[in-house]
């Protein structure tokens, strides 16, 4: 048995798995698990989670292929563009059909499906997916972690250092949520343990470490916030680790809240930039990685701690966090503050400086283990029982009809006082509330349009 296969368990079950050609199968669940271009990909629901980032992915090309659209109107249609206007939409123009063949062509794994649903759809669409959960959502991690972020993750294994000082040829480490995965590769080829598995389940990403943790360099164009030069704002980068990576560093796609691996399988579990994003609360979150870990297992942590929970409830202090940490079996955590740079482009005039908090707790009890993670209902993923009227669904189709009736008076040729008297004569609103209304709509509608999207 391979040393990843066994540390793997079923993410449905928590049963071993076995290896099959093509990947992983649950003889329990009786499922199969694919491996995407050599990944596994481990997701508890394997066909939904391919579907849902092909469908990412197919966004994302639609968005890239609408921006060079509006570069070519422009383009085509003013004639008052400075000349170096010109240049640097034809260059950004450029750039985004260089990076679509680019993207197309790492993520081929995924078999995009062509389909003929429209851009607008597809933006419709969008609204239903977690708003921080695009292919491209942590995308200047990626520059950051393999061209000019030396610095950056420096600072970061530093950081974690005397967390990582007593491994040694046997011991497993996890980093959850690795991102681009160069903190995993970094604690892999600094301090030597037997196996490192980097967990995310952004398959851009994972591709990316896949090839560059080999040796290979990965050229993707970086889009920078806010530009230092013309030039600089569309930068073709070449991704590349310092070297190929010693044996044992193994990028792994899943759901860190359904983690496919068994129970106190490492000795160190690492979560950088991590426990505040995901959607668990944090007390049980604790939970989880207390089970992760054996028996005096490490967890080393840090972030900046801006828990974006909707309730006030779950947005801890670093003292609650500490508190919880114990209460879900470990010791109280050793605590270090450090101000960091963060995202520091060389190309970029926009740049953070973070204070984290990094935190290193050992686990001195085992707990219960939570209960699995449903991020979704059945009726959404399955999609065979009844769509429930949730109170939010029913106040959405209601501002959506208004919406869309709003839309469809768009004609070129009414004016918004035209549009207010239509409404008024649909006894939709009263005259004093008819205009205002719909230039507050319209006006949203417009800024939206013009403030367009980035990569
Ligand atoms: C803030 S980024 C930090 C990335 C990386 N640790 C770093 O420091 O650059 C959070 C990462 O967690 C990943 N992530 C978020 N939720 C996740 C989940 N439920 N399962 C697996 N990965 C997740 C994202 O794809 C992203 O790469």
């Amino acid at each position: 048995m391979t040393e990843l296969l066994s540390l793997l368990a079923c993410p449905r079950c928590d049963r071993a798995l076995d290896e099959i050609d093509a990947g992983h199968r649950c003889s329990g669940c009786k499922i199969d698990f694919p491996a995407l271009a050599g990944i596994p990909w481990l997701f508890s629901e394997p066909n939904f989670a391919r579907a849902e980032w092909r469908q990412r992915l197919d966004f994302l090309l639609r968005r890239l292929e609408y921006d060079r659209q509006q570069i070519e109107l422009a383009l085509t249609e003013r004639d008052d563009l400075l000349a170096l206007t010109r240049q640097r939409l034809a260059s950004r123009k450029a750039a985004l059909t260089d990076q679509s063949e680019r993207l197309r062509a790492l993520l081929e794994p995924l078999e995009i499906d062509t389909s003929s649903t429209s851009y607008e759809m597809y933006l419709a669409l969008r609204t239903q997916l977690p708003p921080d959960q695009g292919l491209t959502t942590y995308y200047p991690n990626l520059h950051r972690d393999w061209c000019w972020g030396d610095e950056e993750n420096d600072a970061a294994l530093g950081l974690l250092a005397p967390g990582l000082e007593d491994l040694d040829v046997k011991s497993k480490v996890l980093v959850l949520g690795s991102g681009a995965g160069r903190l995993a590769y970094d604690i892999h080829n600094a301090h030597s343990p037997s196996i490192t598995v980097a967990l995310d389940f952004n398959p851009l990403l994972q591709l990316v470490l896949e090839r560059v943790a080999k040796g290979e360099t990965v050229e993707l164009f970086e889009f920078p916030l806010a530009p230092r030069t013309l030039d600089d704002h569309a930068i073709l980068r070449k991704h590349g680790a310092p070297a190929a990576t010693r044996p044992g560093l193994h990028a792994v796609l899943g759901d860190a809240l359904r983690a496919p691996f068994k129970d106190g399988a490492f000795d160190i579990v690492v979560t950088p930039w991590l426990v505040d994003i995901l959607p668990d609360d944090f007390a049980t979150l604790c939970r989880r990685i207390n089970c992760l870990l054996a028996n005096k297992g490490r967890w080393l942590n840090f972030g900046s701690l801006q828990f974006g929970h909707t309730s006030f409830d779950r947005q801890y202090s670093p003292e609650e966090c500490a508190a919880l940490v114990e209460a879900a079996g470990f010791t109280t955590p050793e605590t270090e503050e450090a101000t960091i740079p963060y995202l520091s482009s060389p190309a970029s005039r926009h740049a953070r400086q973070e204070t984290v908090l990094a935190w290193q707790a050992v686990k001195n009890r085992k707990i219960k283990q939570p209960d699995r993670y449903e991020a979704l209902p059945d009726w959404l993923v399955k999609g065979a029982d009844p769509v429930p009227v949730l109170e939010a669904f029913r106040v959405q189709a209601a501002t959506t009809r208004i919406h869309a009736g709003l839309m469809a008076l768009v004609d070129g040729k009414r004016s918004l006082k035209d549009m207010a008297k239509i409404l008024v004569n649909q006894r939709v609103m009263t005259p004093a509330d008819a205009e205002p209304a719909v230039r507050r709509f319209l006006t949203k509608m417009y800024l939206d349009s013009q403030r367009g999207q980035r990569l």
